[in-house]
């Protein structure tokens, strides 16, 4: 039985995630803002009140958790502000930054005395963060702290591999939940693949890019 920490777990595909991880006999801690019903509903330990924005909040979660083994740290927590060249906002921009890329650093470095060697990582980014497959253009804020997500991950890759903890970036496909208005696969399927990945990820992997459907993304 692992033990896995999920941020953005009230709904979506941290949801999923959640409720994939409990029922395969893993024991499952749901961090996230504020609950919800379907979160309650699978009999998870849930911790709330984390925004992982702040470090106040994510200091009380590692506060929390003292002593406490992490064996997967699922980074997922995102939000999404569509824009284009004439509706760019930079103050959302900045928000996308705070929580899609200053996030998942910010909750694996204050919670890296949970994480020892064997440990995994891993970090929902997005495809859309790809420079190479940027055929279409908009969503500047998204596209970068996306990239920029990829490039912490990276990063956490060089400094956590050394004490045994692999690293990576997943793209879980166009997703039916509240960020994409219902339109892509369902979570369930999503959640499946990620879960398999997570499942194959090792140090010789880590640092790696990957689609939810188990091949390797380009930067
Ligand atoms: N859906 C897709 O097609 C797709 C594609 C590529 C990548 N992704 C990525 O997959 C991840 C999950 O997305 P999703 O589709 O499940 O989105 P979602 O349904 O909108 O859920 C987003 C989750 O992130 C949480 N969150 C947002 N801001 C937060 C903050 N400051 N602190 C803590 N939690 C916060 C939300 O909590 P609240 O309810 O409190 O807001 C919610 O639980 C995101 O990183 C997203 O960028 C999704």
């Amino acid at each position: 039985m692992l033990t896995i920490l999920i941020t953005g777990c009230n709904r979506g595909i941290g949801l999923e995630l959640c409720r994939q991880y409990h029922a395969r006999g893993d024991q499952v801690i749901a961090v996230c803002r504020s609950g919800s019903d379907e979160l309650n509903s699978i009999g998870v330990r849930i911790i709330e009140e984390v925004d992982v924005t702040d470090d106040r909040s994510v200091s009380r979660l590692a506060e929390t958790l003292k002593n406490e083994s992490i064996d997967i740290l699922m980074n997922n927590a995102g939000i999404l502000r569509s824009d284009s060249i004439d509706t760019v906002d930079f103050d959302d921009m900045l928000e996308q930054f705070q929580v899609n890329t200053i996030g998942p650093l910010r909750v694996t470095r204050t919670l890296s005395d949970n994480l020892k060697s064997g440990a995994k990582v891993g970090i929902v980014t997005s495809r859309v963060g790809s420079i190479d497959d940027n055929g279409s253009g908009n969503n500047y804020g998204y596209r970068c702290s996306k990239v920029a997500a990829n490039m912490v991950g990276r990063n956490l890759h060089h400094d956590l591999s050394k004490q045994g903890i692999a690293v990576t970036l997943l793209h879980p496909g166009l997703v039916a939940t509240d960020m994409t208005g219902g339109r892509g696969v369902s979570p369930e399927k999503s959640a499946h693949g990620l879960i398999a990945r997570m499942d194959e990820l090792d140090l010789e992997s880590s640092g790696g890019f990957w689609h939810a459907e188990g091949y390797a993304l380009s930067w």
